[in-house]
């Protein structure tokens, strides 16, 4: 087996002890070298949990002192920008979560520094790796090219945006949904949109119908103050349906029988655990995949480009 992947991460948060810490944990050709975080407390105690061998609290001393190969910049998006611009100018691999960049701007300067230093970049829109989805995807597709679809994301009590005002709720989290349909029907032709304050004094549900270069259709079903969380992805092709929710089940619906095929979230990650179905361990995996062989992933920083233009026309291609 040819050495490690050489990996360091800025940020011991929620988010990266959830999703990413475990999965990395779990891949034998990857070594966690180092954690940095502005709380030491932290940086130790991920890196006691997840056998981390040195903490920072300075990320560019880490970045000087152990040279990974690729570092996870994993904070809330106002203040992940610097960080990785440094990363990128040091010719690092980096991931970041959603959302890359808190203005379409932001995201295309990224792009466009890791294109010149010959980065692989990743942006963490795990929905287009949860395995339910993926396999729901292909059940749809074996009858043709997706002809219509919906994603749906709703939560509760949402009125305000996110991380004390920097971020809008359709930016920071929205977004997911956005990609999700970009994944699911390609690049958009047209859009017609709504944006509502519902209950609110800032913009928190967002809905539009569009149609792909492709003459698929689309839905997006936003609104975050709804009676509960819901994700749920519908995908229709000829004579077959999957109607799809990545913390339960897809129901695939083929021919007008009322008899759907049934496949449990866990059954098709093979794993119980959140961040094997959730998709996070297989996001991940893809980019440790596409570091070994130099190849770009899916939703590197020149993609999630286009994710952040759509969620602009969004906003602004309204009724
Ligand atoms: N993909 C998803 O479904 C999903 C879900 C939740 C959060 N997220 C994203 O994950 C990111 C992080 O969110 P979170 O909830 O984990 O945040 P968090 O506040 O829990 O964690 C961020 C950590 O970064 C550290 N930090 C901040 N600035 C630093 C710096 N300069 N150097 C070193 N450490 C620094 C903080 O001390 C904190 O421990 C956000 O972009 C968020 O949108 C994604």
């Amino acid at each position: 087996m040819s050495n490690p992947v050489r990996v360091a991460f800025v940020g011991a948060g929620a988010h990266a002890s959830y999703a990413h810490y475990p999965s990395l944990a779990e891949m034998k050709d990857v070594q966690v070298v180092a954690v940095c975080d502005l709380s030491p407390e932290r940086a130790s105690a991920a890196a006691q949990r997840w056998n981390i061998p040195r903490t920072y609290t300075d990320y560019r001393r880490m970045l000087d002192e152990v040279e990974p190969q690729a570092v996870y910049v994993i904070l809330p998006p106002h203040q992940m920008f610097e960080i990785v611009v440094e990363a990128l100018n040091r010719r690092l691999h980096v991931f970041i979560e959603k959302p890359p960049g808190i203005t379409v701007q932001q995201t295309r300067n990224l792009a466009r520094l890791a294109e010149k230093n010959g980065c692989l970049t990743m942006v963490g829109f795990q929905r287009r790796f949860v395995p339910l989805l993926v396999q729901a995807r292909r059940r749809v597709e074996e009858r043709g090219a997706i002809t219509q679809c919906l994603v749906r994301f709703v939560k509760s009590g949402g009125t305000e945006d996110y991380y004390g005002g920097s971020v809008d709720i359709l930016t920071c989290d929205a977004i997911h949904a956005v990609d999700n349909l970009r994944w699911l029907g390609g690049e958009v032709k047209r859009l017609v949109s709504t944006v509502d304050r519902f209950h609110s004094p800032v913009d928190n549900a967002f809905n539009a119908l569009v149609e792909f270069q492709s003459g698929a259709v689309g839905i997006l079903l936003t609104n975050w103050v709804t009676g509960r969380r819901i994700y749920s992805v519908e995908m229709h092709s000829l004579n077959i349906s999957a109607y799809a929710e990545p913390d339960d089940r897809a129901l695939i619906y083929r021919d007008g029988s009322l008899e759907p095929e049934v496949i449990l979230n866990t059954e098709a990650a093979g794993s119980d655990a959140p961040h094997r179905y959730l998709g996070f361990y297989d996001e991940n995996r893809h980019f440790i995949e596409c570091i070994q062989s130099g190849r770009q992933p899916q939703t590197c920083f020149a993609d999630a480009v286009k994710t952040m233009e759509l969620v602009e026309r969004i906003r602004h291609e309204r009724l």
